[in-house]
């Protein structure tokens, strides 16, 4: 069978939306997406962990009412899982991030634009009508990033996520293979700009379309770049490895809102988080598999997670979550809420909007029919007693 045979004619599952990107997205960025660090271990196992938690079927409990809503942050979300930050998502579609926050606001979860969107903060503002979430990385420029807090403020963003599992850059081999932030010969030059040339669909939508070339938020930190390569040369120089929790009084004094840390794996890490700056909640993440590959898979860490941090904090994870019944086993381990990452990356590339909407629907009649089949009607009534 050939692979256009095989394309779903209407995508079923975020593994559909994946094939659909395949198809769209030229090589570099489809990987870019999809892959992760070295041998992608942690990447794979991310998603394994949930393949090895069992679900625990109920019988006769007056199921006919299930409420997938959770209140986080004072907020209803309609299903516990927000839009996790993903740069350059404006590479993928047509003003990605505008279309991802439409989404996202018309379904009733939280987007998280990223530091490195294409998109920047005040036209995301500018397509929606309530606040989103903003994402930092602390970079050595501590002017421009104080400058990127004023805006996010400004744009009235609710929340701030601090990544902090980006001290040094994870090498993605996928990345140096495609030859992005490489020195490539003019043949396997010649080789790439005839892969972009090809993808007619995402050739007219974002390279015609879309003016995916200007870095939004960082668009006076890197002046005329011309690609990927600019801005990786931009972020390996201004990434801060001598940052330390001390550091962290810094954000306190110029973020005013709502603060979650980002990429804790280590229960110690997550005790020194609330000791240092008490945050609003804490995101259980290796980003993905993207950085240090070979650390644990996210849900395999949460339980110790949830244990040093007791009820203090909001805990959040991400990694590896492709449905609603992922989402149920994330609550059944100790997470309050998720935050979705390649799921909602891959529907945005396949499509647009629309692809995201549907994603999040899909999502949450999984946790509907996961819930009513392990017998709980209330998100808050998830614990490890829907897990065999
Ligand atoms: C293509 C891509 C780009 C990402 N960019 C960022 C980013 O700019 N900032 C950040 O904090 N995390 C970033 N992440 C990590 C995600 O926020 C999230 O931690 C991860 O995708 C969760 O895993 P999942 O993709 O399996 O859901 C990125 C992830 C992907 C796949």
């Amino acid at each position: 069978m050939t692979q256009r045979a095989r394309l779903p004619l209407s995508p079923a599952s975020v593994a559909d939306y994946r094939r659909l990107a395949e198809r769209r997205l030229p090589r570099q960025l489809f990987d870019y997406v999809d892959g992760g660090a070295y041998e992608e271990r942690t990447l794979a196992d991310n998603v394994a962990a949930f393949g090895r938690v069992k679900l625990h079927q109920r019988i006769l409990r007056d199921v006919s009412t299930v409420d997938t809503s959770a209140t986080i942050f004072g907020e209803t979300w309609k299903i516990p899982a927000a839009l996790a930050p993903v740069g350059f998502a404006g590479m993928l579609a047509k003003r990605g991030e505008v279309q991802a926050a439409r989404a996202a606001e018309a379904f009733g979860v939280p987007f998280t634009l990223s530091t490195v969107s294409i998109c920047p903060i005040e036209e995301v503002r500018a397509g929606t009508t309530k606040p989103f979430w903003f994402q930092l990385y602390v970079i050595r420029d501590r002017g421009y990033a104080r400058e990127l807090l004023k805006r996010a403020h400004a744009a009235g963003c609710s929340v701030l996520a601090l990544t902090v599992d980006l001290a040094v850059l994870g090498a993605r081999y996928r990345d140096v293979r495609n030859g992005m932030g490489v020195a490539l010969s003019p043949m396997a030059r010649a080789k790439v700009a005839f892969d972009y040339a090809r993808r007619v669909d995402w050739l007219f939508d974002v390279a015609l379309g879309g003016r995916p070339l200007a870095f939004g938020n960082l668009v006076d930190a890197v002046k005329d770049a011309k690609g990927f390569s600019d801005f990786q040369v931009w972020i390996n120089k201004n990434l801060d490895p001598g940052m330390t929790w001390k550091d962290l009084d810094w954000i306190r004094a110029n973020w005013p809102g709502k603060l979650v840390i980002k990429g804790i794996l280590d229960p110690q890490d997550a005790r020194a988080a609330m000791s240092a700056v008490a945050p609003d909640g804490i995101v259980v993440s290796n980003h993905g598999g993207r950085q240090l590959d070979s650390v644990s898979a996210t849900l395999d860490a949460l339980p110790a997670m949830r244990e040093a941090v007791g009820g203090k904090t909001t805990l959040f994870l991400d990694g590896g979550i492709r449905s609603g019944l992922d989402i149920v086993k994330a609550m059944a381990q100790g997470a309050d809420a998720c935050l979705i990452g390649r799921a909602w990356a891959y529907a945005l590339a396949a499509r647009g909007q629309a692809g995201i909407t549907a994603t999040l629907r899909t999502m949450k009649r999984e946790m509907e029919v996961a819930m009513a089949l392990t017998g709980v009607i209330k998100t808050s009534d998830i614990t490890r007693d829907v897990l065999a």
